[in-house]
């Protein structure tokens, strides 16, 4: 069971062939043949298309981005967007995922919250936000009076589970970041909430939570939509790092504050 529970953790948790196989042997290493990495990228791609059949090859990187950038443009409404998410096939991720995390809450909320990426229990609910650092979120915005039934909307940078729950790559945000756009678009948010460095990375181009946070900065779409940002710690941060909580309640104060208009 440990074993098993050790697997779940790190993302295995589905059997995509009849048969164990052995991916390494499929490709010999590099000292041994000279073939440049792309091949040998290709190859293992083949090898996996060839393990599982059914599933679409993967689409380059700038085709997807532009095939997001096409089907977000068309959507008018939060459920247009969703329907929209749930259909592209652009992100490699969707593959290994369960579900489809897209967003949580109230369409159109004048809180919006964006997170880095559904985790094991997210992909499993297909909502965002559900496991421990998501109870936490839930927490802070109760502090301030909020919640995702009455007026705030939660989502991520990236809508598929990353397996093994590593930080989705900078291709993986590329290819989702016109729908996160159109998200902030269509819901117009009074301030976007954002939830940790890979967020913060993803939508401002900043590195390092701990000197943005608290700072209020501005998102800007490719759209043209301009909206108040704050940084804030990542929950799964403060879950680990509970000293910290103090200045995410100052951040949350000072985001309350900007939604009320004082
Ligand atoms: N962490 C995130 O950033 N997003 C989720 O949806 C869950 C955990």
């Amino acid at each position: 069971m440990a074993l098993v529970r050790w697997y779940a953790e790190m993302g295995v948790d589905e059997a995509v062939a009849a048969e164990a196989c052995n991916w390494y042997a499929l490709s010999k290493p590099q000292s041994e043949t000279a073939t440049p990495p792309e091949e040998r990228v290709r190859a293992s791609v083949a090898a996996r298309a060839a393990a599982s059949p059914g599933a679409p090859p993967p689409m380059p990187a700038d085709e997807a981005v532009a095939a997001a950038q096409q089907a977000a443009a068309l959507c008018r409404t939060h459920d247009e967007l969703e329907a929209a998410v749930r259909a592209f096939e652009g992100c490699s991720l969707k593959a290994g995922a369960r579900n489809t995390v897209f967003a949580d809450g109230v369409a159109g909320a004048e809180l919006l919250v964006i997170g880095e990426a559904p985790g094991r229990d997210e992909d499993a609910a297909g909502k965002p936000f559900v496991g421990r650092a998501g109870q936490l979120l839930d927490r802070m915005l109760a502090a301030i009076g909020r919640s995702r039934k009455a007026d705030t909307l939660i989502s991520n940078v990236v809508y598929w589970r990353p397996p093994g729950n590593r930080a989705p790559t900078q291709v993986e945000i590329a290819v989702c970041r016109p729908f996160v756009d159109r998200l902030i678009e269509i819901t117009a948010p009074k301030a976007v909430l954002i939830a940790g460095g890979v967020p913060l990375q993803a939508l401002l181009a900043l590195p390092g939570i701990m000197r943005s946070r608290g700072v209020w900065r501005t998102v800007e779409t490719k759209g043209g939509a301009k909206v108040d940002a704050l940084p804030i710690f990542h929950p799964a941060f403060l879950l680990r790092s509970p000293a910290h909580k103090r200045l995410a309640w100052a951040d949350l104060l000072a985001l309350e504050r900007r939604l009320m208009g004082s």
